[in-house]
């Protein structure tokens, strides 16, 4: 291994081709990208201030409300992580609590810690087999709301890591009904406007505050992304405030060009760009769907009773159960095929794409599976049955402690696998995608170990457990029953 500077300087020249983030795919052709050097400035006279636009970023930022239809959007140089804990920050007042889903963003239960919030969860089911998670349904955020009136904020993210997405339009008129901010993590959705191939956007659909990557989705530089606010609930000067104070006061140049680019290349050529895009995605899924082993997941989700809608950007490919596991799928793609999933779990592995995307990264894609499956048919190997897919249900914590105050509290290490009855002291989660398996002041159950020991047996990183020889996790010091 070399050093970071020249494994970078390198990589382009392996031709491995990214079905991973950013969105730009690292294709020159497809992106209006500036000299890093030349572009590296800072706020001299012309160039405007992120905290205090009046010129030129103003403008820029205009420019991008006025592409999504918000009523104003800002720009966070500290992805969609900055602008979530902004978004919280500013929509949740101390003492007043946030109705999220269990599966968000580990960064929307940093903003609860930060902010000392009091936090309540709504649970997406499990897609099975695959073990993703679903969407969130309307009468789960109805009966939330009714229980807990001091809910000031729900903050829902949709789409998932996966594609699914919820019902915005339904839970907005609940949220609202009770007097709450519907918050949505579109991260994985800034491209939804652009073709009615994809779901309609959080935006569109009454959500008060979006926020969006633009690097994971669409042709811009990492951490880049956009905080898009419609009508009066939430408070402008707020979130204002609070996005400078989530974001570095020397924000980049480079970043915010990019940013700059990206919006005014979607408003120039995005109808265009983009019914190219969703006509080869089409194909490419059509193809794909041919696969006789491997199952593109996805199309059929939308509209049962575990999605609103379905993105088709993503490609969850699931190999037959017994003959490989996502992780194994993705592994040979990258060493035989030089392609790059984005992640893979046991049951499935996972491409991004984009409409920075060539028409030759979509067909070494197919080739490599169909070559794949050419070789199982050959050896003579048969596809299992769907049932025996391995249920790789995410086991979350019963949470016992409030989150922000578990947080806080003293905390111990213990053996791994003498954790079960204590209460969770620090996050435990798989990443990707950073969704919390335990948050702080959650009891931890012998359901959840054995799914972690599965997780680790299926080769994936699980962080938060501290490795030697015995595995140790934290926990509070207190015994649950005297926290
Ligand atoms: C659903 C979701 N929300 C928010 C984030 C944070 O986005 P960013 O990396 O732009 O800070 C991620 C990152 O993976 C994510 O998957």
């Amino acid at each position: 291994m070399g050093n970071l500077f020249e494994e970078l300087k390198s990589y382009q020249a392996k031709d491995i081709y990214p079905f991973h983030m950013p969105g730009h795919k690292r294709n020159e052709a497809a992106v209006d990208f500036l000299p890093a050097l030349a572009a590296d400035i800072t706020e001299i006279e012309g160039f405007d201030d992120l905290r205090h636009a009046t010129g030129i970023l103003r403008e820029s930022q205009e420019a991008a409300a006025r592409l999504y239809g918000a009523d104003e959007t800002f720009y966070s140089v500290n992805g969609s992580t900055g602008a979530l804990l902004a978004a919280i920050g500013a929509c949740v007042r101390p003492g007043g609590a946030l109705l999220m889903a269990r599966n968000c963003h580990q960064s929307v239960y940093h903003g609860v810690c930060l902010r000392q919030l009091k936090n309540f969860y709504l649970y997406p089911k499990i897609v099975a087999p695959y073990g993703f998670g679903g969407a969130i349904f309307p009468k789960q955020a109805e009966a939330a709301l009714a229980a807990h009136g001091e809910i000031q904020a729900v903050l829902i993210t949709s789409p998932t890591y996966d594609g699914v997405t919820s019902p915005i339009r339904k839970i907005a008129r609940i949220v609202h009904r009770h007097g709450a901010v519907l918050i949505v993590d579109e991260a994985h959705g800034a491209h939804f406007p652009f073709h009615p191939y994809f779901p309609e956007s959080a935006l569109e659909q009454g959500a008060d505050v979006v926020v969006q990557s633009l690097h994971k989705t669409l042709p811009s530089l990492t951490q880049t992304a956009l905080l898009h606010v419609k009508g009066e609930r939430a408070d402008r000067e707020r979130l204002r405030r609070f996005l400078a104070m989530f974001q570095t006061s020397s924000p980049s140049y480079l970043l915010m060009g990019s940013m700059d680019a990206c919006i005014r290349r979607l408003q120039k050529d995005g109808e265009r760009l983009f019914e190219a895009y969703a006509h080869r995605l089409k194909g490419l899924r059509r193809r794909l769907s041919d696969l006789q082993y491997i199952k593109l997941v996805g199309e059929n989700l939308a509209g049962q009773e575990i999605a609103a809608d379905y993105d088709r950007s993503k490609l969850v490919l699931a190999p037959p159960p017994g003959m490989m596991s996502g992780q194994g799928l993705s592994r040979l793609l990258r060493e035989k095929y030089r392609i790059q999933m984005e992640m893979a779990t046991k049951g499935y592995a996972l491409a991004m794409t984009s409409v920075a995307d060539t028409n030759e990264g979509f067909d070494r894609l197919c080739r490599a599976l169909e070559d794949v499956e050419k070789e199982w048919r050959k050896a003579g190997r048969r596809p299992g049955k769907a049932s025996a897919y391995l249920q790789e249900d995410l086991i979350y914590g019963e949470p016992v402690i409030p989150l922000s105050r578990a947080a806080e509290m003293e905390k111990t290490k213990v053996p791994f696998f003498e954790s079960a009855g204590r209460l969770a002291g620090d996050f435990v989660y798989l990443y990707p995608p950073g969704i919390p398996l335990a948050a702080p002041g959650e009891r931890i159950t012998p359901a959840f170990l054995e799914a972690v020991q599965g997780f680790w047996a299926a080769g994936l990183s699980v962080q938060g457990i501290f490795p030697g020889p015995e595995r140790s996790v934290a926990v509070l010091k207190c015994a649950p029953e005297e926290c």
